[in-house]
């Protein structure tokens, strides 16, 4: 670990030029994929620290991968934070984001600096959270339901319009539980799971978080959320409980990417070395973040899911992340899932 250190920290220095003197940025074009409350969180905390001003646009994983991908030949945003790592890997494997080495990264846990190494240093984990669903206690005892503990309890039939998840080609969190299911399942098991999921599927949200809101509301009994995410609405208050399901489940690395030729690079680096430091997770909590912070400094919320008690799967990044694989899987749900009659 510590000679990877010396090798990353020397790496650091020569593609940034750490130790020079560059312009200063006054702006910053920001694109955000995780909970609107920590991205304005971030934005502000940075503007605030800088000086520079932040012009942020908050979307789900899968919309940001879209829109940086769109825009590649004019690239308009600087630098993309938060969200699911796949399409992170995704646009790093695309050239779509650039290469930095920051020196804040002998500070991060081995998931973090894995999630950079496995890109070529284009991305790199911010934070970790578990995938699970989260149910609304008070409806199932209104109605005299057995609480679900399995993924395989979603496709009872008295779920019918129950549960709520996203559509994966939007939500990285809808992807990541399309890339569990095949790696829990494999794969034709999986879609036909997918397929049997659908009669109790009320609605496929753009974002990732909509169906744990929508569970806590009480317009649907159950949501396909990460973890974190139930924990939110229960902390807020609402009757939710979080399950992480007895078969396993996968989970993300929350990765930040600089993007290719944005129009403030410096900026972009700055905004990434903030965004790494522990004080600055740390804050999370403030806006009732649980997700597990990368910086070894930044203690996890007591709230955050607790990952030694959940059953993981040993997620594969290099295939899910890879352009090849997640275009084909989103492809096939599309063609067997998306297109089922409601
Ligand atoms: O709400 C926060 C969060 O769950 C992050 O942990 C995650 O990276 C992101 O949302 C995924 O959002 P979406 O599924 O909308 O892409």
């Amino acid at each position: 670990m510590k000679r990877m250190t010396t090798r990353l920290l020397a790496g650091a220095a020569a593609l940034t030029g750490i130790g020079t003197v560059s312009a200063a940025a006054d702006e910053l074009v920001y694109y955000c994929s995780a909970q609107i409350e920590w991205c304005q969180l971030m934005s502000e905390a940075f503007e605030r620290e800088t000086g520079i001003r932040v012009a942020m646009t908050r979307k789900s994983s899968g919309e940001t991968y879209a829109q940086i991908k769109a825009e590649a030949a004019n690239p308009r945003g600087d630098v993309w934070w938060g969200g699911t790592g796949d399409p992170h890997l995704q646009a790093a494997e695309e050239g779509l984001t650039e290469v930095y080495q920051s020196p804040l990264l002998e500070e991060l846990h081995d998931w973090a600096v894995q999630q950079a190494e496995q890109s070529g240093f284009r991305t790199v984990g911010i934070y970790a959270g578990a995938l699970g669903f989260g149910y609304n206690s008070e409806l199932f005892e209104q109605r005299g339901w057995e609480p679900p503990s399995c993924w395989a309890d979603l496709t009872r039939p008295e779920f019918r319009d129950e549960i709520s998840v996203a559509n994966p080609n939007s939500s990285g969190t809808a992807y990541t539980a399309l890339a569990t299911f095949v790696q829990i399942m494999g794969e034709d098991e999986a879609f036909a799971f997918l397929a049997d999921l659908h009669q109790n599927i009320a609605q496929y949200t753009l974002s990732g978080s909509a169906p744990i809101r929508d569970a806590a509301r009480g317009e649907v009994a159950i949501g396909i959320v990460f973890l974190h995410d139930a924990v939110t609405q229960a902390v807020e208050g609402f009757p939710i409980v979080p399950v992480a399901p007895c078969e396993g489940t996968g989970y993300e690395i929350g990765s930040m990417s600089i993007i290719q030729g944005g129009p403030n690079p410096d900026a972009a680096r700055q905004f990434y070395d903030f965004a790494l430091r522990a004080d600055i997770q740390a804050r999370a909590v403030e806006v009732k973040a649980y997700q597990v912070p990368s910086n070894r400094a930044a203690e996890a919320p007591p709230e955050a899911p607790d990952f030694d008690t959940i059953k993981l799967i040993d997620y594969d990044f290099a295939r899910f992340g890879s352009s090849d694989e997640r275009t084909r899987l989103l492809a096939r749900w599309d063609a067997e899932i998306g297109s089922l009659a409601r």
